[in-house]
C-alpha cells in the first residue's frame, strides 16, 4: 500500500529512454498527467530537437511537445548519469533483427546497463521494447541484481509492451488498454500504480513473460492473418476471382470473420520483424514455429508477385520490363504516414530495378528514400510525369493522391491496395482478380 501511494504521489519523476515513435508518446502523456519526465536519447539531435519545443515524429506536433517541454514538465538529455533523477524509467529503445534475422537486443543492453549504472533504492523499471518471452528476466534483471539490490524489494522490474499505432487518432498511448507483467507481484503493483497516473486501463498479468509473450502473440496473429489473406489473393488470381470483393463479401459475416486485406508485402518496425524474436527463442527450444515461417515466407514473396503483375500488364502492351519508366505511388509502409520502416516498395523498387526498369516514385509523406545505400527523391505528379510513364504501381494508398488522375493519364497501373475501386478503372477482362486496373491487350 506503501508503495503503491510512493508512484501515485504528485512529485514523480518519469525517465524515458529513446524518444522515438514510442517513447516520445509516452513521455508527452506522462507530463501531461502532471509528471516531471526527463527524456533520455543517445542522438544529440533528437534531445535537442524536443528541447526547443518540437516533435520530430508524426504522431505528435509541435504544440504537443511544446506545450510540455515550456510548462518545464519535460526535459530530454544525452547525460544517462541523470537516470538517477529518476522515480521511474520506461525503457524504449529499438529491437530490431540482425542480418541473419537473429533478435539484435544491443539496444536493450547497453540501456540496462546505463540504469544499471545508475540505479537507485525503490526506482520502478519498465521494459517496453517488443521482444521475446525472457528478455526482462534474462537480459535486463541480472545487469541490475549485479548492484547488489534485489527486484520487489530494492527495485522494481516490469515489462509493459507498447501497443502505439502510428497515424491512429483514435486510439493512442493514453486510451489504449496496456498490458503490465512483472518480476515478483510487487515489481507488477508499483508498475501499475505508476501508469495509471496517465494510461486510462491496465491490463495486469501474472509475470513479465506473459506480458512479452502477449505483445507477441498480438503482433503474430496479424502476421499469420495477412499471410493468410495474402496466399487467398494468390488463390484468387489464378482462378479469376476479384479478392477484395470476396473479402468484402466474407466480411458481411457478423461473426466469426476478422478482415484482413492482402497488399505488397508486410511492413513497419513491428509485424514483419517480431514474430521473428519468438521464433528464434523456440529454436533455442528445440521447438519450430511453424505458422510464423509460413506467414513470413508467403508475405516476403508478394513483392515479388507485385513485379510479376507489372510485367505482365507491360506485356500486355507490347512492352518489357527492360527500360519502362515505372512510377511507384507511395514507399511508406502504410497509408498516410511517413515510416518507411521494412516498407515492400524498397523491395519492389529493387526488384524493378534489377530487370532495368527505370524507376521513379511519389509519395506525399517521404520526400527523400535512402535504402542500402540507395538514394530515391519522390517526384512531383504531374500530368507530364503520368503521362510520360509507361507504368504506375500503387504500392501505399495514401488519402491524398489522385488515383483517377493515375488511372486517366497512365497507360497501364497495377493496384496492390484496391486504391482504385469504383474511381473508374478499367479492369481488364481477361483479369477479373483486378491487381491489374488499367492496361489495355496491344492489337
Ligand atoms: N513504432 C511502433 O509502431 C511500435 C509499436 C509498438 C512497439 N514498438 C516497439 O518499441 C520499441 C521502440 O520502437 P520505436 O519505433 O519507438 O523506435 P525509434 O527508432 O523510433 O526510437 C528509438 C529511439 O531510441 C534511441 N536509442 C537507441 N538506443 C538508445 C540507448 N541505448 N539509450 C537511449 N536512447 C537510445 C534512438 O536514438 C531512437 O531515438 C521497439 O522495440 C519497437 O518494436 C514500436
Amino acid at each position: 500500500m506503501a508503495l503503491n501511494e510512493r508512484f501515485s504521489t504528485d512529485d514523480l519523476t518519469l525517465g524515458v529512454i529513446g524518444l522515438g515513435y514510442v517513447g516520445l508518446p509516452l513521455a508527452v502523456e506522462a507530463a501531461r498527467a502532471g509528471i516531471r519526465v526527463l527524456g533520455f536519447d543517445v542522438k544529440a539531435s533528437v534531445a535537442g530537437i524536443i528541447n526547443d519545443g518540437r516533435s520530430h515524429i508524426q504522431d505528435l506536433t509541435d504544440e504537443d511537445v511544446g506545450e510540455q517541454v515550456r510548462a518545464g514538465r519535460m526535459e530530454a538529455t544525452t547525460d544517462m548519469g541523470r537516470l538517477s533523477e529518476c522515480d521511474a524509467i520506461s525503457i524504449c529503445v529499438p529491437t530490431p533483427l540482425s542480418k541473419t534475422r537473429d533478435p539484435d537486443v544491443s539496444f536493450i543492453l547497453s540501456a540496462s546497463e546505463a540504469v544499471a549504472n545508475a540505479l537507485q533504492p525503490g526506482q520502478l523499471i519498465v521494459l517496453e521494447s517488443t521482444t521475446y518471452p525472457g528478455t526482462t528476466r534474462e537480459v535486463l534483471l541480472p545487469k541490475l541484481t549485479e548492484t547488489g539490490m534485489e527486484p520487489g524489494k530494492d527495485f522494481f522490474l516490469c515489462f509493459s509492451p507498447e501497443r502505439v499505432d502510428p497515424g491512429n487518432v483514435t486510439w493512442v498511448t493514453k486510451n489504449t488498454p496496456k498490458v503490465i507483467g512483472g518480476i515478483t507481484p510487487a515489481c507488477r503493483d508499483a508498475g501499475v500504480a505508476c501508469y495509471s497516473r496517465f494510461i486510462d486501463t491496465l491490463v495486469p498479468v501474472s509475470s513479465s513473460e506473459a506480458a512479452e509473450l502477449t505483445k507477441i502473440l498480438e503482433n503474430t496473429f496479424r502476421a499469420v492473418n495477412i499471410g493468410l489473406v495474402n496466399e487467398v489473393a494468390l488463390i484468387a488470381d489464378r482462378l479469376g476471382v476479384d479478392v477484395w470483393e470476396v473479402i468484402d463479401a466474407a466480411a458481411t459475416k457478423p461473426f466469426g470473420f476478422m478482415k484482413f486485406t492482402p497488399g505488397p508485402g508486410l511492413g513497419g518496425h513491428c509485424i514483419p520483424v517480431d514474430p521473428h524474436y519468438l521464433s528464434w527463442k523456440m529454436r533455442t527450444l528445440n521447438y519450430k514455429t511453424r505458422f510464423i515461417e509460413l506467414a513470413s515466407e508467403i508475405n516476403s514473396e508478394m513483392p515479388l508477385f507485385v513485379v510479376g503483375k507489372i510485367r505482365e500488364g507491360l506485356n500486355r502492351l507490347g512492352r518489357a520490363v527492360n527500360g519502362s519508366k515505372v512510377l511507384v505511388l507511395g514507399v511508406a509502409y502504410k497509408p498516410d504516414i511517413d515510416d518507411v520502416r521494412e516498407s515492400p516498395a524498397v523491395d519492389i523498387i529493387h526488384l524493378l530495378e534489377a530487370d532495368g526498369a527505370r524507376v521513379s516514385y511519389h509519395d506525399p509523406y517521404v520526400p527523400r528514400l535512402e535504402e542500402d545505400g540507395s538514394v530515391w527523391e519522390s517526384v512531383p505528379l504531374t500530368d507530364e510525369l503520368l503521362q510520360d510513364m509507361d507504368a504506375a504501381v500503387i504500392v501505399t494508398n495514401h488519402s491524398n493522391v489522385e488515383y483517377e488522375r493515375v488511372l486517366s493519364l497512365t497507360p497501364m497501373v497495377v493496384d496492390t491496395r484496391n486504391a482504385t475501386r469504383g474511381l473508374g478503372g478499367i479492369p481488364d477482362v481477361s483479369n477479373p482478380g483486378q491487381w491489374i486496373v488499367k492496361g489495355t491487350r496491344k492489337g
